[in-house]
């Protein structure tokens, strides 16, 4: 199993060439249909999947376990600096994260959770943390392509992917999806309350000024309202191996 350390020197990747993975760089607000649909085409073209959300997910979960402030710039750098984070592969496609030597899932995926995320994603110096963690995700041997889903993909982390893809939904949409991934794990809350600290946790993530949620010019924008799992993951795959073709 290939793992990568958190780390604040690592090399930046190199410019993408016909031999380094493709990477297809997928943006956009929760609820979108984004994660179903990256490991949809992940499985489908053979394809790592990289759930970018899930490393800001591990640095909350570590700043609630430790009581520290997330908010709180030069508590969160230390926490940063003293934290062993590691992420591979799973066998089923998935994304395995190790804080410290302990494997997190479910604990990833609380309301809390979520909610000192969007918090600790505010901070330049988490961020600057996090990136190469995920840029060399992708660099690793045998890896044909990387399927990348998270805010800043197109824009900060993967500049130069060849393909991207910014999807949006009706907020009303959205909030039912949360509400149903939400229910599916057991965790139902209130909808009407779903909705409000989804709303306030997207608004942080667009107005920030560290990588603000934004479309890269160059992405494909898709409104997943109205198109069913199967629909959005064909014409991202239509796309993709269109490039692909052409790389050849
Ligand atoms: O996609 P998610 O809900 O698991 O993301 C958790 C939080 O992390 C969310 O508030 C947005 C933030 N995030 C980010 O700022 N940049 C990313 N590339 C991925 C997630």
């Amino acid at each position: 199993m290939n793992t990568i350390p958190g780390s604040w020197d690592a090399k930046p990747p190199q410019g993408a060439d016909r031999t380094s993975p493709l990477v297809v760089a997928i943006d956009g607000p929760s609820g979108v249909g984004k994660s179903t649909v990256a490991k949809l085409i992940a499985s489908r073209l053979g394809y790592t999947y990289l759930d970018s959300g899930a490393l800001y997910r591990a640095v909350a979960w570590k700043a609630l376990a430790t009581g520290t402030d997330p908010t709180e710039p030069d508590a969160m750098r230390r926490l940063c600096r003293e934290t062993s984070l590691n992420v591979s592969s799973g066998a089923g496609g998935g994304m395995v994260v190790e804080v410290d030597g302990r494997g997190l899932a479910a604990e990833l995926r609380t309301p809390e959770v979520s909610r000192v995320a969007s918090q600790v994603a505010a901070l330049p110096d988490v961020r600057a943390w996090l990136l190469p963690v995920q840029q060399s995700f992708g660099r690793r041997p045998g890896v044909r392509g990387v399927v990348a889903e998270g805010r800043d993909m197109g824009t900060r982390v993967f500049p130069e992917a060849p393909v991207k893809f910014f999807l949006e939904a009706e907020p009303q949409e959205r909030a039912r999806r949360r509400h149903e991934e939400l229910a599916a794990a057991d965790r139902a809350a209130d909808p009407a309350e779903t909705r409000r600290e989804m709303e306030a946790r997207d608004g942080r993530d667009r107005t920030r000024e560290a990588a603000p949620l934004t479309a890269a010019p160059d992405a494909v924008l898709i409104d997943t309202s109205r198109l069913t799992v199967e629909e959005v993951a064909e014409r991202m795959v239509r796309a993709i191996e269109r490039t692909a073709a052409g790389r050849r």
